[in-house]
């Protein structure tokens, strides 16, 4: 379970989408839940950490999420040791006062600063519509989704991110409620196939996208 990547330069900027993996290789599900650990670690709204993982490491899994995925995507579901679908959950302020608490016990904040973020935050999330509660689970999914595939090579495995899927069926698909979830995206992990090539792919200069204001 270690990392076995500590060099920041190497594991972000070497990083490219790898979409056909060995698929002899298993990680274990500790690693999994090692690596999704690390990546929660990510900032979220309020520290609302509305996010949620549906690990598919099985064949019976992958022939579930199947059903959704788009074709273009079958070599990372069908190579990968594990897909981690990221959804968002729009319920997580409903136990938002449980995180906040622990701090407080652990002595961390005072009692006038737990109040204030109980009254500040949760009227915010508990008269929030849909859009909203959405779009913020939709923003805390993609955070913690960044840092996982950056975990992933910390840990020796390359990633491919995709929401190739039908995103009305998809969470059924994985056994969620779409009534409570989002799908925010899948992230394909597991190590690269012999013969694969790397795509380096370009980005935009920069300066072009940015205005001082
Ligand atoms: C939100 C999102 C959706 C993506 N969906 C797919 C996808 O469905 N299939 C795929 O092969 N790659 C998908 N990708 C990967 C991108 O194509 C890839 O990140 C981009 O081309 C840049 O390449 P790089 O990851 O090698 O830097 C997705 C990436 C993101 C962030």
């Amino acid at each position: 379970m270690p990392v076995t990547n500590n060099d920041f330069s190497q594991v972000m900027f070497d990083r490219h989408s790898v979409r056909r993996f060995d698929p002899s290789v298993t990680i274990p599900r500790a690693e999994l839940q090692a690596m999704i650990a690390s990546a929660t670690t990510a900032p979220s709204a309020c520290n609302l950490q509305s996010w949620h993982f549906v690990v598919i490491d099985t064949p019976e899994a992958k022939a579930k999420f199947k059903q959704a995925a788009m074709a273009f995507n079958y070599p990372q579901v069908d190579t990968a040791s594990a897909i981690v679908f990221i959804a968002g959950d729009t319920h997580s302020h409903l136990v938002y006062r449980d995180v906040w608490q622990k701090v407080y016990e652990a002595g961390k904040i005072s009692k006038e600063k737990l109040d204030q973020i109980f009254n500040t935050f949760l009227p915010l999330y508990e008269h929030a519509g849909r859009d909203f509660l959405t779009l913020d689970a939709t923003i805390d999914g993609a955070m913690v989704g960044m840092q996982l595939l950056l975990v992933a090579r910390a840990h020796g495995y390359e990633a491919n991110p995709f929401s190739g899927y039908d995103f009305k069926t998809v969470l059924p698909a994985v056994g969620l409620d779409p009534a409570r979830f989002v799908p925010v995206m899948a992230i394909a992990i597991g190590r690269p196939a012999a013969d694969v090539p790397v795509l380096k792919t370009q980005r935009y200069d920069s300066q072009t996208l940015t205005e001082f204001l």
